[in-house]
């Protein structure tokens, strides 16, 4: 087997930095470490994390948000990112709400850290909250990061007590003593499950949910996905032939474009069973396919199977 590439991270960051450098070393500290930081990037040019970025030789770069909109200012962040090649985000401290593009772009490969034991105390001042909520213990929590303000799956948390006569600042402190531990570990085994299906069917569903007018439903035991008042133009398979391949099955033009993509790529492409002779071409989604081909794939076949009325639409 050849060995896997490593993940690349690039780290969104508003301050200190503290838990970017504790990912940063925990990676340069372990050789087979399945991450590695490509670009730290802020929203806040004096950030002191991005002094030390640099000083460890890696790329940085910022950008002020005010005056700008929202999704404006997102996709600056994203093109930055994809510029670095990165695969991975890690939110580490970054405290400016998202974009619903920015999250839908990302979604599934995007991480944030919060100083709570969530679902417990979201949002801000959150040491105070637990303070006067009398809460005998805190914690951190690294989750996926979803439109909804800290929510999305929960990956991890740490535990830490509270102590009598504790202030949210020396709260703050031994929570972060416990996020410097937690957030490599979380994302190493993260970005290590990457191939794994539930991964993939996220991912699958945040390039689906961009195009107009989708929807989905089990099909022969698959997710498939259709257009409304349209025909079906995606499934997603994971081992349904016994044969552990999991993939995404694809309306093409026809024949001769399933064809050519398999001539191209046969790792990648197949010939899906029981599909008929033409139309369809399967991509196996492990081992890290580009995804930029992936999404143009995908909108070609939702535009051959949308009604004409969305089937004109610029997408
Ligand atoms: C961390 O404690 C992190 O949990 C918190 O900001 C701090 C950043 O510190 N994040 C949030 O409050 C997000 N809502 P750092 O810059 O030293 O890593």
């Amino acid at each position: 087997m050849p060995e896997r590439a490593k993940a690349r991270v690039g780290v969104l960051i508003s301050g200190r930095g503290s838990n970017m450098a504790a990912l940063l070393y925990a990676s340069r500290l372990d050789p087979a470490c399945p991450y590695e930081i490509v670009v730290v990037g802020s929203n806040d040019p004096d950030a002191a994390g991005l002094k030390l970025a640099a000083a460890e030789a890696i790329p940085t770069f910022a950008h002020s948000h005010k005056g700008m909109k929202r999704a404006e200012f997102d996709a600056i962040i994203t093109r930055e990112l994809e510029a670095a090649g990165v695969t991975h985000i890690a939110l580490a401290g970054y405290m400016r709400l998202l974009s619903a593009e920015f999250v839908t772009h990302w979604q599934g490969r995007c991480l944030n850290i919060h100083p709570s034991l969530l679902p417990k105390h979201k949002g801000l001042h959150t040491h105070q909250a637990v303070l006067d909520a009398g809460e005998a213990e805190t914690g951190c929590t690294i989750h996926i990061v979803t439109p909804e303000l800290d929510d999305g799956p929960i990956l991890g948390q740490a535990r830490i007590a509270v102590l009598p006569g504790d202030t949210p600042e020396t709260l703050a402190v031994r929570v972060q003593y416990a996020e410097h531990q937690l957030y490599p570990r979380v994302l190493a085994d993260f970005v290590s499950a990457a191939d794994r299906p539930e991964a993939l069917l996220t991912r699958v569903r945040g390039l689906i949910q961009n195009l107009p007018a989708t929807a989905d439903k089990l099909s022969h035991g698959m997710p498939a996905f259709f257009v409304e008042g349209g025909k079906f133009f995606a499934y997603f398979t994971h081992d349904h032939h016994h044969d552990g391949v999991t993939a995404l099955l694809l309306k093409v033009s026809g024949q001769d474009e399933a064809a050519m993509l398999i001539e191209q790529d046969p790792e990648r492409f197949f010939r899906p069973k029981y599909f008929g002779p033409a139309g369809w071409v399967g991509v196996v989604l492990t081992d890290g396919p580009d995804w930029g081909m992936i999404e143009a794939l995908l909108t070609a076949a939702w535009r051959l199977c949308a009604p004409k009325r969305l089937a004109m639409l610029p997408i």
